[in-house]
């Protein structure tokens, strides 16, 4: 087993990585406390996993919430259930809830933990690559409005975030690459040793080699762990993490969020990203190539779809929230391996950039 610190001035924790650790008690045993505890899964995750967990929880007074799976059940009522639950089992402050599944199960648990009398504990068992390496550790929370994705949420840490890669052997290969795009994304931000070694790795993560798979979900989590540690609010660096997403967003939105798997648009807007970056002329030549070759492997798809309307994914990019009023705020890349936060493209050369990623 391996632990990863994360260090925050009030609320630091671990994340422990192993396979088969849903099975291990003692791991829960030491931050779950006193109070009564509230598992929650998904229809999907709940009949794989529930059983091994609730073995490592023992004795303890546990009750079990299955939420229906997807998205579109990222919503408010999802997450009343959950406070209703709660307050059904007259849980008390004391009270923790563990969220066993993907980023939707964490977020919308991680945002019951948070409101439920002001803040309870809070226990992450993440089951995608995407919220091992990503949504998992970090604190935010939260919930969709049907106006748009996480507009309601708080932050709130976790106690601990147990990650069982061998979870992940069930996980089907799209989840499985779309989860792999955000790892490349530590790799372009700001970790090029990383990215040279997913590039050296690549057959054997695909041959999902559970060495290479345990070695990339831990500098993953040790990659996102630097940041968060800087920047627990996103107040600055942490919105590197965003690199590929103003993008990735207006893509997920143009298409009504059914075409492609967040991460699936994340990649092809990395790769418009970096193609901007080398028009605007702050970026080596080739970064975009290398970057669209390494996901690429991953079966990621890394142009805009032909039939994509680009002034509706430029009037989507500029209602993206993290638009600021001086011009698009857009995370470049110097580098591959070195993120930039930057607000001086012009609208041609965005525009520009999206025409040379089309398919
Ligand atoms: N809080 C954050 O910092 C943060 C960061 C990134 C993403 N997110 C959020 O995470 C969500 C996406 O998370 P996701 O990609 O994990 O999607 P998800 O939670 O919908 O899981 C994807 C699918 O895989 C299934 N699944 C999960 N684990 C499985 C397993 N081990 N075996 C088989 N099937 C399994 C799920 O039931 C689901 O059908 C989005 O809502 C996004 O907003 C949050
Ligand atoms: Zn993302």
């Amino acid at each position: 087993m391996k632990t990863i610190d994360i260090e925050l001035p009030a609320n630091g924790y671990p994340v422990y990585l192993g396979r088969g650790l849903l099975r291990s008690g003692d791991v829960w045993e030491r931050h779950l406390g006193d109070g009564k505890v509230l598992v929650v899964s998904n229809e999907t995750v709940g009949p794989l996993y529930l059983d091994a967990l609730l073995s490592a929880l023992g004795n303890r007074d546990v009750e079990i919430h299955v939420i229906p799976d997807g998205e579109q059940y990222k919503t408010v009522e999802t997450w009343q259930g959950i406070i209703d639950r709660l307050v059904g089992m007259q849980a008390r402050r004391d009270a923790g809830i563990v969220a066993l599944g993907g980023g939707v199960v964490g977020d919308i648990c991680g945002f019951a933990a948070a409101s439920y009398m002001r803040g309870i504990r809070f226990l992450q068992a993440p089951t995608t690559l995407l919220a091992q390496v990503d949504a998992s550790v970090g604190g935010k929370t939260g919930v969709n409005h049907v106006r748009g994705k996480n507009l309601v949420g708080a932050f709130h840490q976790p106690a601990t975030v147990v990650i069982d890669s061998a979870s992940l052997d069930t996980l089907q290969g799209r989840e499985f690459n779309a989860g792999m795009a955000e790892v490349v994304k530590y790799g372009a931000i700001s970790d090029p040793g990383f990215f040279d070694w997913l590039e050296e790795k690549a057959d054997a993560i695909t041959a999902r080699d559970p060495q290479a798979i345990d070695y990339l979900i831990e500098r993953s989590v040790r990659n996102k762990a630097e940041v968060v540690r800087q920047d627990e609010r996103e107040a600055g660096v942490r919105a590197l993490l965003n690199f590929g997403h103003s993008f990735g967003h207006a893509i997920e939105s143009e298409t009504a969020y059914s075409a492609f798997l967040h991460g699936e648009a994340v990649a092809i807007g990395m790769v418009t990203a970096a193609r901007l970056s080398e028009t605007r002329g702050i970026c080596e030549a080739g970064a975009a190539s290398r970057l669209s070759a390494l996901l690429e492997k991953f079966d990621l798809p890394v142009s805009i779809p032909a039939e994509l309307d680009i002034g509706g994914l430029a009037d989507a990019l500029a209602l993206d929230k993290k638009a600021v009023a001086s011009g698009l705020r857009l995370i470049l890349l110097n580098a591959i391996g070195d993120a930039v936060v930057d607000s001086e493209s012009t609208a041609d050369q965005i525009l520009e950039a999206m025409n040379d990623s089309r398919a």
